[in-house]
């Protein structure tokens, strides 16, 4: 009998802890984007690795990395950014509302931020000079827009 209470017990706290992860708004988009941005972070990562000379340029990883940085880029939608999902209505999150304010350009740092990924994804897999000159570019898109629309903390 005492096993079964605590089971019960468990399941209750296990519920009630879920709900209450899911009542803070917009949990799931939050979540799921910073999801994305870590994926994104792992493949720079990878890539400025071998642009840094700290792991060997192995083409077909660097390719596959950058390949993994589209697709992010195409994963990374609107849903995801719902207006007013920025960090004073849900502390889980880093987005400034600035984001979303009137005359953001955030639509823009997106567009360089597309055109960044695509232009690694073509040098990646050709050598590592191609990879190098790639960098700077993607760092940048990368930064100016956390610049503009991601806490510090
Ligand atoms: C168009 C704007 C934009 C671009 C481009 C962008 N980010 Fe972000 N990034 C954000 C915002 C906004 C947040 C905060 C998200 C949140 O906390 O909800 C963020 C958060 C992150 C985080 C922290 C995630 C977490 O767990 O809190 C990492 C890591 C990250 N970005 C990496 C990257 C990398 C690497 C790139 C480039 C390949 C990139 N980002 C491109 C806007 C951007």
């Amino acid at each position: 009998m005492k096993k079964i209470l605590t089971g019960a017990a468990l399941i209750l706290t296990v519920a009630t802890g879920f709900a209450l992860a899911e009542d803070a708004p917009f949990s799931k988009e939050i979540k799921a984007r910073q999801g994305l941005m870590n994926i994104n972070a792992l493949n720079i990562g990878i890539l400025a690795g071998m642009a840094k000379g700290e792991t060997p340029y192995d083409a077909a990883q660097a390719k596959a990395a950058a390949d993994a940085l589209v697709a992010v880029y195409n994963l990374d939608l609107p849903m995801l950014w719902p207006a007013g999902s920025d960090n004073t209505a849900n502390p889980a999150t880093n987005a400034l509302p600035a984001a979303w304010a009137e005359g953001s350009d955030i639509g823009a740092k997106m567009e360089a931020w597309e055109a960044a990924a695509l232009a690694m994804q073509a040098a990646a897999g050709t050598d590592l000079a191609s990879l190098q000159g790639a960098m700077e570019g993607l760092g940048g898109a990368c930064g100016s827009c956390h610049k503009a629309f991601r806490a510090s903390n």
